[in-house]
């Protein structure tokens, strides 16, 4: 799930200002067709194939959409969603970010193809518009905890396959109230949590990005200053806190430096992500780690991800959820060796 900007709403006008001076994106080619656009299209179409089903289907979980669009189980199971409630919404509440509360009245609407109560009468092009563009199905402008600032990158063909997996999923009948946030809500394309595209890099290493970007990664494994803006000279170097039905947990630093992942290769890499273990076996991982979603993908693809987090700049960072927490001058929350920072 995306905690990360559940608190970033606060310093908005900041952040739209960003976007006014942003930089054009430099995309791998293969993710141009969505993520350059500056506009949905009315026209989109995705037409069915078996092809798509299953890319969509792979696609939802790397993305695991249905940890928001669905009632997650962090007490008996390992944050996947209860049986019955995949893509049927849910009232997001009982998580603290950075100690804060998520806002009241916030609502992961059903995107089942329920006609009633979920997406059953939506368009193709409603759907991308949402998914890429974040303007939800009536035109509203969506709140950026929909995390549709890292689907923008999804290519055509991505987005059209999501699109056929969702509208295969069973119908769920469940009437939830409208989000209704005690703020105003604007769309919010976050150009600072963007990594930078590795244009130079090995075509591996650009893979992994395109993958980083639909698993969020660096949503939660950037910490935040105290008006919830992501520290970007810090990004992928964890430090955001998260209290919950799974406990009390800070993000990890999965950059190269020695107080992150140094001490991985792939193998680990993939050990840690497949057992949900620390370091690939040490001690169970929180589910809110969303490892029993990343877990489902294929060795290939997390060896990407693993050789594109090798490729970021290391961040010095020490956090360990094994030992008690002290406080981090550099992340400013309390966190296991906070105190070496
Ligand atoms: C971190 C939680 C989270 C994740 C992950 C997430 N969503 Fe959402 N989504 C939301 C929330 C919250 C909203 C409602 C935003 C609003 O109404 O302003 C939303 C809105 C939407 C909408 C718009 C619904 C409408 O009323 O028009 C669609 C479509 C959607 N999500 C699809 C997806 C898909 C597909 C994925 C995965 C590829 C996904 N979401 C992943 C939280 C999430
Ligand atoms: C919803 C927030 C969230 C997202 C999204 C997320 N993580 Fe994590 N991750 C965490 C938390 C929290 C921990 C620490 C869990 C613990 O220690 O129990 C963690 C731990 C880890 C660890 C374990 C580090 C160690 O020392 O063993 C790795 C590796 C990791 N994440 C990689 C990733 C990758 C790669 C992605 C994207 C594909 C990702 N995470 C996306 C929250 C998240």
């Amino acid at each position: 799930m995306r905690q990360g900007f559940a608190f970033r709403f606060v310093c908005l006008p900041v952040l739209l200002l960003l976007i006014a001076v942003s930089v054009p994106q430099k995309l791998p080619a293969s993710a141009q067709a969505g993520a350059g656009s500056s506009g949905a299209s009315t026209e989109f179409h995705a037409d069915f194939s078996a092809a798509r089903l299953q890319r969509g289907h792979y696609l939802v979980n790397l993305a695991h959409c249905f940890g928001c669009h669905g009632t997650p189980d962090f007490v008996h199971g390992q944050g996947q969603p209860k049986p019955g409630t995949e893509g049927s919404g849910q009232i997001l509440k009982d998580i603290l970010v950075n100690g804060q509360p998520l806002p009241d009245g916030l609502v992961a609407p059903n995107i089942t193809p329920d006609k009633e109560t979920g997406a059953g009468t939506w368009s193709d092009a409603q759907f991308e518009r949402a998914i890429r563009h974040g303007i939800g199905h009536d035109g509203r402008e969506l709140f950026d905890f929909m995390p549709y600032a890292f689907f923008r990158s999804m290519t055509d063909e991505d987005v059209a396959s999501v699109i056929v997996y969702l509208r295969s999923i069973p119908s769920v009948h469940n009437s939830l109230p409208k989000i209704h946030l005690p703020f105003a809500v604007q769309r919010n394309m976050h150009p600072e949590l963007e990594p930078a595209f590795p244009s130079g890099a090995t075509d591996q290493v650009k893979h992994g990005w395109y993958l980083v970007r639909i698993g969020q990664c660096n949503d939660c494994h950037t910490p935040a200053d105290e008006n919830g803006n992501a520290i970007t000279a810090m990004m992928f170097g964890g430090g955001i806190r998260f209290d919950g039905p799974f406990g009390t947990e800070t993000t990890a630093n999965i950059t190269s430096d020695a107080s992150g992942i140094a001490h991985f290769d792939a193998d680990r890499f993939i050990r840690t992500i497949r057992m949900g273990r620390a370091s690939g076996g040490v001690r169970d991982l929180k589910p809110i780690m969303p490892f029993s979603y990343f877990r489902n993908l294929n060795d290939e693809d997390l060896t990407a991800i693993f050789a594109y987090l090798r490729s970021v700049k290391p961040v010095n960072h020490n956090v360990d959820n094994s030992e008690p927490p002290t406080y981090c001058r550099l992340c400013r929350q309390k966190h296991g060796l906070g105190y070496l920072n």
